[in-house]
């Protein structure tokens, strides 16, 4: 039998939407607290197969969510070209720069899919692990995301360095962005190879660029991935987040071939929805701190997705990553609004 959400993609018509939370893996779990103080650092842990198997299952376990998504980082694949990157305690991610094309032509990248043996491993060890009816989601970041990070070293509130780089060494860019394609699509696939069905790419910097950026170094190379990934898998399903861009998603349906679109929390879900060509699934867009706040913040919240998910074409989750100062209890009481039974 088909998965949850294999289901919704493939047009039926279910009686109860689907739902997950991006970062659903994640320090508001206990348990994923203990696991990652087991792994030492989060790239050990993203790298130890045995690990990141436990921790990717452990929402699935607590809430029985609709989907589960592979536990790993979008910086895996800088990682993979050879560019260093680690983890700041309490910070976040940290990679060499490159900032020209000089230095890209002194320390050439070579993306090398061995480096991520253990991730698509635990791709394989998941899809036998989950229950029959969970879709496992496999993810890459998009190129302008990725690249803003390996010219920046670190996220920056707007991503400025990238942005410059832009407009001032256009070409550098374009080579670095075509490079995370090749390597994405090698990457995605391998992913579907082992078992994964559904594969969310992640556009968090969409916000850093105005539209004609958005086309050029966005949309774009979204699209060359997608149909690098519908070439090799037909009948997998892909999903963009671009966080900050939800006017733009229906240009994004039709120029990247996605199949389904993440709404952020800043935008209106109900008006985003109907602007998406006929079809195409809808994903979010509850704001993670009305999760946090709980009460009437959340029910409203919930309120206003179950409206729209009565389209039967919607997937409940998120406007962001889940943060870890969330009470458990709200996510259980959002599971239960979701799946309480309806006239
Ligand atoms: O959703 C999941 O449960 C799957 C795993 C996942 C993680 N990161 C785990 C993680 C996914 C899909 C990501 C994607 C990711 N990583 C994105 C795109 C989504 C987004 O949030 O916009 C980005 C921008 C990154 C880069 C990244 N990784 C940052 C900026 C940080 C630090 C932020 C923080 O919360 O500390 C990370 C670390 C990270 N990735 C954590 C987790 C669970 C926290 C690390 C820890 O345990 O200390």
């Amino acid at each position: 039998m088909a998965t949850t959400l294999m289901r919704l993609f493939n047009g039926e018509t279910l009686a109860v939407p689907p739902i997950w939370l991006m970062r659903q893996a994640g320090r508001y779990l206990p348990e994923y607290r203990a696991t990652r103080a087991e792994a030492g650092s989060f790239l050990d842990l993203c790298f130890n197969t045995d690990l990141a198997t436990e921790v990717t299952l452990q929402p699935i376990r607590r809430f029985g969510f609709d989907a589960s998504i592979l536990f790993s980082d979008i910086l895996v694949v800088p990682h993979a070209m050879g560019q260093k990157v680690w983890f700041e305690e309490g910070e976040g991610p940290r990679l060499e720069q490159i900032t020209t094309g000089a230095e890209l032509a002194a320390r050439p990248l070579r993306f090398d899919l061995d480096r991520l043996a253990p991730v698509i491993k635990t791709v394989e060890r998941l899809r036998s692990a989950l229950p029959a009816e969970t879709t496992l989601i496999g993810f890459c970041g998009a190129p302008w995301t990725v690249a803003s990070y390996m010219i920046a070293g670190k996220g920056t509130a707007d991503q400025a360095p990238a942005r410059l780089v832009a407009y001032n060494e256009p070409g550098f860019l374009a080579a670095i962005i075509d490079q995370l394609v090749e390597a994405s699509i090698i990457y995605l696939n391998a992913q579907l190879a082992a078992g994964a069905e559904v594969v969310q790419i992640f556009e968090s910097f969409a916000s850093a660029l105005p539209p004609s950026g958005l086309r050029t170094w966005s949309m774009e190379p979204i699209g060359r991935i997608i149909r690098g990934v519908k070439a090799a898998h037909p009948r997998s399903k892909v999903i963009v987040f671009a966080r900050g861009a939800s006017s733009l998603l229906a240009e994004y349906a039709v120029v990247t071939g996605a199949d389904g679109f993440g709404v952020d929390w800043g935008s209106d879900l109900a008006d985003t929805v109907e602007r998406l060509p006929e079809g195409l699934i809808s994903q979010g867009n509850l704001d993670p701190l009305a999760l946090v706040a709980g009460g009437e913040a959340l029910e409203t919240g919930v309120a206003r997705m179950m409206e729209v998910a009565r389209n039967g074409r919607h997937i409940v989750n998120l406007g962001h990553g889940i943060v870890p100062q969330t009470p458990l209890a709200h996510v259980e009481r959002l599971m239960e609004l979701v799946r309480q039974p309806r006239a």
